[in-house]
């Protein structure tokens, strides 16, 4: 069990650089590497949690991994590939379901265990598995595994995602890549995850079009070579560095990450009375006064992203006035609130609303982190609370984050993990 020691902070000052995206691309495109047989290596990757179990279902799977340094990585996909992945592994992470499209694409089959819900909401996979029927995937599921036969082949279609789902629209893409014929995604996700991806398979040959929009169109090839990726800088964590100077306070620089990647954050921070401008690789910010409450929606990139809630409730509970936080993602991912309460925080939902009334300050407290980014508020939180806050449960903060409390000990808050 890891926790974090978090000791009041005073204003925040300083330079922080954010780690590759490992969590939300890297696994990503490791699982895309299995559609080309040979060796991929992929750059400022560092290792989090998610990333060793990634490793340990693509293993499993019959790939290679090989550290050439300390955050490069090869990945060998010529080897056999066995699509079948194991619910043992894929429910320790949602991302694993990352692999159903490569192994249908590759193999022709696969079974992939259900993930499951998990502690922020139910988390189905109905349009995963409605887009690859519609490129003529026979589908079944069974004993807790989705069964998927390419029979005789994938082929190109026009499919509309109900609701422009990150993963759904990787896997699809994923698969559409191999499959015969064009297929074009609508309402897909335009994450800039995704459009990395995309960039991706384009360098392993792939025919994509529209990456980063609402329609990707995807010309199918025969095969596809590997080839090699550098992640781009962590958008969840820059944000969270911004969030944590809201509520300490204080003057800090953010590099590797880039404003068209945290666009809305930085308005609705500045919104709030923060100082948000973009530097020439990262980002600047300032917060010179207690911020003021405004009311925050979750929605799809670009709009505020759902990762980022937990932490703006924690900057709403020590800014001045009342704002309501509405989740549009997920149906459960209010569930911190309660430990934010034990910290003294004036927060109470009902439904897909918190009602956020700001105090001065908080109380420190021993609270348990339910998922990493309730885990990264309830640290930021600590920050601004009277005597010190014990975070438990932090190794789902380690999922996400390579080095969270170093981050913020770059910005001179007294914040370590043991
Ligand atoms: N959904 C369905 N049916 C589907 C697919 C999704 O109903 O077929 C629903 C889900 O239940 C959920 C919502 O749609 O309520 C969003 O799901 P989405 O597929 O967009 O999310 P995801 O791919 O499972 C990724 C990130 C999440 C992030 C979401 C939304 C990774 C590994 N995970 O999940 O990251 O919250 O996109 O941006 O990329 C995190 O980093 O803390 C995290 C949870």
């Amino acid at each position: 069990m890891r926790r974090y020691l978090v000791e009041p902070s005073g204003p925040l000052v300083g330079t922080v650089r954010v780690a590759g995206a490992t969590k939300n691309e890297g696994t990503k495109l490791l699982a895309a590497a299995l559609l080309a047989p040979g060796v991929h290596t992929i750059h400022n990757i560092p290792r989090v949690v998610d990333l060793d179990i990634m490793i340990e279902l693509l293993e499993v799977l019959g790939a290679r991994f090989t550290y050439l340094g300390p955050e490069s990585l090869s990945i060998d996909t010529s080897g056999p590939i066995h699509p079948n992945a194991p619910y043992e592994l894929v429910r320790r992470m949602r991302a694993s379901i990352n692999v159903l499209g490569p192994l249908v694409a590759r193999c022709g089959e696969a079974r992939v265990a259900l993930p499951g819900g998990d502690a922020i909401g139910s988390r189905k996979i109905d349009m995963h598995l409605n887009g690859l029927r519609a490129m003529g995937a026979h589908i079944e599921v069974e004993h807790g595994s989705v069964v998927a036969r390419a029979d005789p082949a994938l082929f190109g279609a026009r499919h509309v995602l109900d609701f422009p789902s990150v993963g759904a629209t990787e896997n699809l893409l994923t698969a559409a890549v191999l499959a015969k014929g064009t297929t074009v995604i609508d309402n897909a996700a335009r994450e800039p995850e995704i459009s990395e991806l995309c960039a991706y398979l384009n360098r392993m040959g792939a025919h994509v079009l529209g990456g980063g929009t609402s329609t990707l169109e995807i010309h199918g090839v025969e095969e596809l070579e590997p080839a090699d990726a550098t992640l781009i800088g962590d958008r969840i964590e820059a944000g969270t560095y911004l969030m944590a100077c809201g509520i300490a306070g204080g003057e800090i620089e953010i590099e590797g990450t880039s404003i068209d990647h945290l666009e809305i954050v930085a308005r609705k921070l500045g919104e709030m009375g923060m100082l948000v401008a973009p530097t020439t690789n990262g980002l600047w910010a300032r917060a010179s006064r207690r911020l003021t409450a405004i009311d925050i929606p979750t929605l799809p990139f670009p709009g505020f992203a759902t990762d980022f809630m937990p932490m703006a409730v924690a900057v709403l509970c020590v800014a001045e006035g009342t704002a309501i936080v509405t989740e549009n993602i997920y149906d459960g991912r209010f569930q911190f609130i309660d430990e934010l309460a034990r910290m003294g925080a004036d927060v109470r939902n009902e439904g897909r609303h918190a009602v956020v009334r700001g105090l001065d300050r908080l109380q420190g407290a021993p609270v348990t982190a339910p998922d990493v980014r309730a885990g990264a508020a309830l640290v930021l939180a600590g920050l601004r609370a009277e005597g010190p806050t014990v975070v438990h449960g932090g190794e789902h903060i380690d999922r996400g984050y390579a080095d969270l409390a170093g981050g913020l000990r770059a910005l001179g808050a007294d914040v370590h993990a043991v």
